[in-house]
Parts: structure tokens; C-alpha cells; sequence
């Protein structure tokens, strides 16, 4: 657990052996985690080696993602280091060092099969006496980008055949909009899940993510029923700023999603709504400690749920930049105070098995 640090790494630093073996063999799902920000920093670190040599001169593309060797050395060295977010706007701006190296096919295949193996393979048998992985099932969400070595659908069927190594039971994939696309994108992203899905291919929900003050999302509606109708599952970023108004909130739960990430600034009426309709809140609370859209622990969201037993879904979101794990994540919760949230073991228990029951793929 040497890549962790911050509040996740300093609750699993006050746990005790057989709390760690407790939360190692907890059945649980991650549910929530974008693919690019959670590759492995060596493989980026790889991927930048290979670009720099490969190229004096900006590995020879024109793509609307290449930018100079300087920023991509830059990006990943701020992630080495360790960011620190002053507020969530700065977050967005570690991306575009990532996707320069995950720009190509072959990249893009290496970055998704190192992230599917960080979750759910045993690191190192030999170095890791507990042969548990960090969930028993993941749903990876990726936003599919189009560049000068790949469109959309290349994008989707390359990460697709990685996801498809591991069996339904163990993974599926969420195809995510960014808030930023326009409509004409939005569209040919949902035809291009809709598409796969009905080849048989492994996806399994849509989720809108990005900028949380970006795009209108007034004209999204049919586009987001249209994949409920097609048997996606549907995964809203939701009042994830205190910039997210009253109406947006509402107007994105009128889409009737299944599940919400983050769901921090909802007022009574849309929590009202939230519990009627028992909508799985995906919970990422390192996120939202870095980003700095919740001060403390003890002031998160998480506590009405925990008091009010609804469905919930521990997830780590972006492990890269926030350098947590799943594991570590359920650390916040078992660790006592102030490192965690103290919950009992049986309350853990019942968290993880919220989540699998929330997953929108299969169990097969
Ligand atoms: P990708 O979809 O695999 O490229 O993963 C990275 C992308 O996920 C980022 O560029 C953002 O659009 C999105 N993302 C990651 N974390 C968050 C979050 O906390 N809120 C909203 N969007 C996010
Ligand atoms: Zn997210």
C-alpha cells in the first residue's frame, strides 16, 4: 500500500492486521472509476519514455491531443509528487498529460488492461500473504475520445476486448458522456453503447461526467431515457459543486437514474427524491476530501445515508491523482475517528454488499 497517501492512507495506517484481512476478503464492487484516472503511474510513466523516444518532434501527430513532450513530463511529475487541488477546476486540468499517452490503440489497451489488473487481480502472490484483489467486481467507466489514431468506436471496442478478458461476474463497462459535448456527440456516443450492447459486446450503463459546471442539461433527457430503454444502466456526476443548482439537480433526476455520483449538494427536495426512488449514491470520499467540496469526514454526505440505510456504493473515482485504492477507501470507514468513520464490521459488511447489489452488469 506504498502509493497511497492522504486521509485514505492514514485510515488504513491505523487499522490492525486482521482489520485489513477483514476488509481484503469483504465481497465488494467498485462501481465507480474512471479509466483514466486510474492508471498505474509507472505505465504512464512507461508511455512517456516510449513517446519521447519514438519522437523528437511531438510523436509526428497532428492530434488535437498531442501536446509538448514539457507538459507531458510536467503532468506526470505533478502526479508523482502529488497533486494538491485548491478546488475541483484544477482537477480537470491533470487530463490532457494523460490522454497525450493514452492517445493510440495500443496505449489505450495497455493503460485499460494495467487499471482491470490494479482491481482485480492479486498484485504479487508471493509479496501479498491475503490473495484478495481490491474488489470482486469492477465497472470501469471510460468517456470514448476520437483523435487522429482512433474514433469513438475503435476507442470502445479496444478498451471492450480488455474489459472482456474477465468474466461478466468480474467486470463490465459504463460509457461516459462528458458534460462538455454537444449533442450531435452525445448522440453518436449513445448509438455507438447501444450498438455494442446489442452485439453482445460488455456495457453495461452511461454515465455523464466532466466539468461539473460545464454544458446545458436541458437537452440531454432523451438521450440518457433512450439508454434506459435500450437496458443500460444509468449513472449521473450530480450536484458535485455548490455551483450545481436546485435546477439542474432536479432537472438531471428527471432522467430517472439508477444510481448518482457524489450527490453532494442536495437539498431536501431532491433528497427526498433520491430516497424515494432508493437511487444508489456512488460514494468517493478521498474525492471529495482533495477536491475540497467536503471539509471533513464527519460533515460528508454519507451519514444520512448510513443513518437512513439506503444504498450506497464505496468507490475510489480517480485513484492516479487522489492515490487511494478500494481498499483503502473502506479503511475511511471501519478506521475510528478521527482517521474514519468508526462504522462496525457488520456495518462495512452491509456497505459492500450494497454495492454489489447495485452493480448494473450481470452476476452470471
Ligand atoms: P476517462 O473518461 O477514462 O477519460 O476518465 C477521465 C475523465 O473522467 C475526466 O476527464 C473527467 O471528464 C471524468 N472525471 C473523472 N473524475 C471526475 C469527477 O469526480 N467528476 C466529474 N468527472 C470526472
Ligand atoms: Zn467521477
Amino acid at each position: 500500500m506504498s502509493d497511497i497517501a492522504g486521509p485514505a492512507a492514514a485510515a488504513f495506517s491505523s487499522l490492525d492486521a486482521a482489520q485489513i484481512q477483514f476488509l481484503q476478503s469483504l465481497p465488494k464492487a467498485e462501481l465507480h472509476a474512471h479509466l483514466n484516472g486510474s492508471i498505474p503511474i509507472s505505465v504512464l510513466q512507461e508511455l512517456a519514455a516510449e513517446r519521447a523516444s519514438s519522437s523528437s518532434s511531438s510523436s509526428g501527430s497532428s492530434s488535437s491531443e498531442s501536446i509538448s513532450d514539457e507538459l507531458v513530463l510536467s503532468g506526470i511529475q505533478k502526479l508523482l509528487k502529488g497533486v494538491t487541488l485548491d478546488k475541483i477546476d484544477d482537477f480537470f486540468t491533470l487530463f490532457p498529460a494523460i490522454y497525450a499517452l493514452t492517445s493510440t490503440p495500443d496505449a489505450l489497451r495497455r493503460a485499460t488492461r494495467a487499471v482491470l489488473r490494479t482491481f482485480l487481480d492479486v498484485s504479487d502472490p508471493s509479496l501479498n500473504p491475503n490473495p484478495y484483489p481490491q474488489c470482486s467486481y469492477l465497472e470501469l467507466r471510460t468517456t470514448p475520445r476520437q483523435n487522429t489514431h482512433m474514433d469513438r468506436e475503435i476507442y470502445l471496442r479496444c478498451v471492450l476486448e480488455e474489459v472482456e478478458t474477465y468474466p461478466p461476474s468480474r467486470a463490465g463497462l459504463i460509457v461516459s458522456i462528458d458534460r462538455k459535448m454537444g449533442e450531435e456527440t452525445v448522440k453518436e456516443i449513445l448509438h455507438l453503447a447501444m450498438k455494442l450492447k446489442k452485439e453482445g459486446r460488455r456495457v453495461v450503463g452511461l454515465d455523464l461526467c466532466g466539468d461539473p459546471t460545464a454544458g446545458d442539461m436541458g437537452v440531454l433527457e432523451p438521450y440518457f431515457l433512450e439508454a434506459k430503454k435500450a437496458g443500460l444502466g444509468v449513472t449521473l456526476h450530480i450536484a458535485e459543486t455548490t455551483q450545481n443548482t436546485p435546477e439542474e439537480t432536479l432537472k438531471l433526476l428527471s432522467y430517472n437514474p439508477d444510481r448518482l455520483g457524489h450527490a453532494t449538494f442536495l437539498n431536501e427536495e431532491t433528497i427526498s427524491i433520491v430516497l424515494q426512488k432508493k437511487m444508489c449514491i456512488e460514494i468517493c470520499l478521498s474525492s471529495n476530501l482533495l477536491c475540497k467540496t467536503v471539509p471533513t469526514l464527519e460533515s460528508h454526505h454519507i451519514h444520512q445515508y448510513l443513518k437512513a440505510g439506503h444504498p450506497i456504493a464505496i468507490s475510489s473515482d480517480d485513484i492516479l491523482p487522489f492515490r487511494t485504492s478500494l481498499l483503502a477507501e473502506y479503511a475511511l470507514l471501519l478506521a475510528k475517528p478521527p482517521y474514519g468513520l468508526g462504522l462496525t464490521e457488520d456495518q462495512v459488511r452491509t456497505v459492500a454488499e450494497m454495492s454489489l447489489k447495485a452493480r448494473f452488469g450481470s452476476s452470471e
